[in-house]
């Protein structure tokens, strides 16, 4: 498993863009930047070379984190894909480069796409000295026109960029996206009703067109849970002091949520196994665990007279595998 927390590299490299910045002109940009999300205004008010060490120091962390996590349990349940290409679109700062760049050694060609260019220029700045991504090629433009041009690749990534689109061309980018996927397409969004509703919504227009899911769910069926229940899943991150200073946050770490779905043009192999879709209750009597198994949604009751099982699904975490 791949660590959630940046690479070494990628410290160096933000920490290296900070100095000479004020911390606090970072963080009133950040704040500034992060209400402009919470307003629907997505990454428009990231313009210029502060704004997008801002926003990379703030969220980079956890969206780093949330597309580690995913590509994780893609690698549990696919142990030999072994892409070579990977095209990230609406890559900003390169997050989700970065996150395949680690899990995947077999990775030898990377491609970004963005239209904002102060998030490329920091994106080309914080990979110029990476041993990995030094060679990385950045399209800058508008996703559905710089894709119409862009190459297949065996990994296509689109990490928290989906909700910047307009409902309307939603299905239409996601058939693009889904045109230049050699093999693995990977959408991941924030873990509210609305980022999973998007991605619900892109799993089964694109499994309309023959793809089939790897993860998070064991079956290519309609997703069983009804609103206002949704799917979403949480990764802890560390904290660093810079991260704090610039989100005048005081502790440690924090949890980001997520929903993502990985696709895939052949089907599963085999019987799939379950995923843990919340933190499960453990009791004196019993583990009692809500399951998304092949066959619909589950609350698995594990007592604790079946010893070894009740062992095993103490161990149980929100979003794993579990048989
Ligand atoms: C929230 S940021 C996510 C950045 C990065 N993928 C990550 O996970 O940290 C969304 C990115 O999508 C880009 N974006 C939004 N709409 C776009 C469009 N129509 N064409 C190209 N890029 C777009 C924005 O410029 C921004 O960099």
């Amino acid at each position: 498993m791949t660590s959630p927390d940046l690479p070494a590299e990628l410290k160096a490299a933000l920490d290296g863009k900070l100095r000479g910045f004020s911390r606090s002109d970072a963080a009133g940009r950040a704040a500034a930047i992060s209400k402009n999300y919470r307003e629907g205004g997505g990454s428009t008010t990231i313009r210029s070379e502060t704004d997008a060490l801002a926003y990379a120091l703030a969220r980079m962390p956890a969206t780093y984190a949330a597309v580690t996590a995913s590509v994780n349990a893609l690698v549990e349940s696919r142990p030999d894909f072994a892409p070579k290409t990977a095209l990230d679109v609406g890559a900003g700062p390169g997050t989700a480069t970065w996150a395949a760049a680690e899990v995947f050694p077999s990775l030898r060609d990377f491609t970004l796409l963005d239209a904002n260019a102060a998030l490329r220029t920091l994106a080309l700045d914080l990979a110029h000295d990476s041993t990995r991504l030094r060679g990385i090629g950045y399209q800058l433009g508008e996703a559905r026109a710089a894709l119409a041009k862009a190459d297949a690749a065996d990994l296509v990534v689109a990490s928290y960029m989906i909700g910047e689109i307009g409902d309307a061309e939603q299905s239409a980018l996601a058939e693009l996206l889904w045109q230049k996927t050699h093999d693995t397409l990977l959408v991941v969004e924030p873990g509210t009703p609305a980022g999973y509703a998007r991605i619900i919504a892109l799993r089964a227009h694109l499994i309309g067109l023959g793809a089939h899911v790897a993860v998070p769910c064991p079956h290519d069926s309609q997703c069983p849970l009804q609103a206002p229940d949704w799917c979403h899943f949480t990764q802890r991150l560390q904290r660093s002091r810079a991260h704090k200073q610039v989100k005048g946050a005081e502790l440690p770490y924090e949890d980001e949520k997520f929903s993502y779905v990985a696709l895939t043009r052949a089907a599963m192999e085999g019987r799939r196994r379950s995923r843990v879709l919340a933190q499960p209750a453990i009791g004196k009597v019993e583990v009692t665990a809500k399951l998304c198994t092949p066959e619909g949604l589950t609350f698995a009751k594990v007592p604790r007279r079946a010893k070894a099982d009740y062992a095993t699904a103490r161990r149980w975490r929100w979003g794993d595998a579990v048989s």
